[in-house]
């Protein structure tokens, strides 16, 4: 994982004028291979005593990284600089694992044997199921996996020395092998189904089939259409440079805590409707529609600015395109939908028409909403008989190689400090302290 040489270097400068005092401050503009300049303010507080005011970070670079690029008016994603259409097309998550922690494709030998190694260590420790146990059966699979992937900070001792390359790399390893066993366990536990160990004669999405799927009472037979369209998921969500979830593991880990404890924080911010957890709520939203009668009624309510309801799986921060992995899925969702016979799926035939409706309605195009990831992540997903808790899970299970990835090269980044954002204070001034006795 040696990094990449830093490519932002330029002799351009921005001059900014204070028009109240006539000051003027020079700043570095920066720029990157792929995108636009950026303005270097890092002296700006030394330089003119203000700072600046972002929330949402709509306009905040936090870092510099060459894992993965966005254009989003042009619809564009590109994974150390491969196009999200041709890995989905052309390769396969083991893949796209090893491109995003190493920074290149493998070649043959160096695949299996990255291969192996994921294979080799996807069991969790034995006493990992016992902490399982403690939660109510009924929990959010969502607040399981918090729960135990944090706690594999404290299995896995050997791997939390983050100053260690050789130990981040296991943890890296690790954390990816074990995802999808941690992931089907949470699903087992909430059905009230044994534990599947896994199986190291089967690729990485069909041996997370046969954990989720299989019991041990009978043979399960990964079908391959539905490992290679879960394959697909998989690679589709990857990564995505620094949307909320990568931004919270990269915050907590630039505070020196642990790969585990930073990436349960990943999954933690993962859950919120507004991210992963809209393809669960874009299920939840058709479900409500139930049919195309309806669409009308409901889009009114979602352009009416005094009605909280949103159009989920439509909207992103970055891409005002059409969200290329979205492209990806429908045909995905097609091929699926084909091979499992399903013919007429109420709920595919209500998002494509809701999807055209919306295209074509002004509110959608002059605000440049397409549909995201997440509109048809869950259509296949609950065609493939994944229950709607667990839509986020696998998002998470996916998305854990991005953060890992993202995480080293935090920890190998000389630039980062602490990520400590300023505010402006709108409390009251300084007061005196008043006894609870002459309080009214
Ligand atoms: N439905 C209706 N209106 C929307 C939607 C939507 N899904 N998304 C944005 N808008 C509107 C906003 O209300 C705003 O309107 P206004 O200018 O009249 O105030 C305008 O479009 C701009 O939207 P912002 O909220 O400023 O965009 P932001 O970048 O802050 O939000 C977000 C992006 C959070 C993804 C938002 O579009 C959303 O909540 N979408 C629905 C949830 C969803 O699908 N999330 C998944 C994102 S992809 C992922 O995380 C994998």
């Amino acid at each position: 994982m040696a990094k990449a040489p830093s490519q932002k270097g330029s002799n351009e400068t921005v001059t900014l004028t204070d028009n109240a005092t006539g000051k003027t401050a020079e700043f570095p503009l920066l720029k990157g291979r792929l995108g636009p300049k950026v303005i270097d303010i890092r002296s700006l507080y030394a330089q003119t005593g203000y700072f600046t005011y972002d929330p949402g970070y709509t306009a905040t670079g936090s870092t510099e990284s060459s894992i993965t690029y966005i254009d989003g008016d042009k619809g564009v994603l590109l994974h150390r600089g491969y196009s999200i259409e041709e890995l989905a097309e052309k390769s396969d998550y083991m893949e796209v694992c090893y491109l995003l922690l190493k920074g290149e494709l493998p070649n043959k030998q160096q695949k299996e044997e990255f291969e192996h190694t994921i294979t080799h260590h996807t069991m969790v420790h034995e006493q990992l199921t016992q902490f399982f146990r403690g939660f109510r059966r009924d929990a959010h699979p969502m607040a399981i996996m918090c729960g135990v992937v944090g706690a594999l900070s404290a299995f896995y001792h050997d791997s939390t020395d983050i100053s260690d390359p050789q130990q981040r790399m296991v943890a890296s390893y690790r954390l990816v092998a074990k995802m999808p066993t941690i992931a089907a366990m949470a699903y087992k536990f909430s059905v009230g189904q044994p534990f599947m160990y896994p199986r190291n004669d089967l690729k990485y999405a069909a041996n997370f089939l046969h954990m989720m799927f299989g019991v041990p009472c009978e043979d399960y037979e990964v079908n391959p259409v539905l490992a290679k369209a879960m394959d697909r998921i998989f690679i589709l969500h990857a990564d995505h440079e620094q949307n909320a979830s990568t931004s919270t593991v990269r915050l907590a880990g630039s505070t020196g805590a642990n790969p585990f404890a930073c990436i349960a924080a990943g999954i933690a911010s993962l859950w919120g409707p507004a991210h992963g957890g809209a393809n669960e709520a874009v299920l939840a939203m058709l479900g409500e529609i139930g049919d195309r009668k309806n669409i009308k009624g409901y889009l009114a309510r979602v352009k009416d600015r005094k009605d909280p309801t949103m159009l989920m799986g439509f909207g992103h921060r970055v891409y005002k395109n059409y969200d290329p992995r979205a492209k990806v899925l429908q045909k995905s969702c097609h091929a699926v939908l084909k091979e499992l016979k399903i013919k007429n799926e109420p709920l595919l035939d209500l998002a494509m028409e809701l999807e055209n409706i919306a295209l074509s309605d002004n509110y959608f195009v002059e605000r440049k909403l397409f549909p995201n990831v997440d509109f048809y992540s869950g259509i296949i997903l609950k065609a493939m008989g994944v229950p709607t808790s667990m839509f986020t899970v696998l998002f998470a299970l996916a998305r854990t190689v991005g953060w890992i990835a993202q995480w080293n090269e935090l920890i190998e980044d000389t630039e980062q400090k602490i990520g400590r954002p300023r505010q402006i204070y709108t409390g009251k001034g300084r007061r005196k302290y008043v006894p609870i006795s002459k309080r009214r």
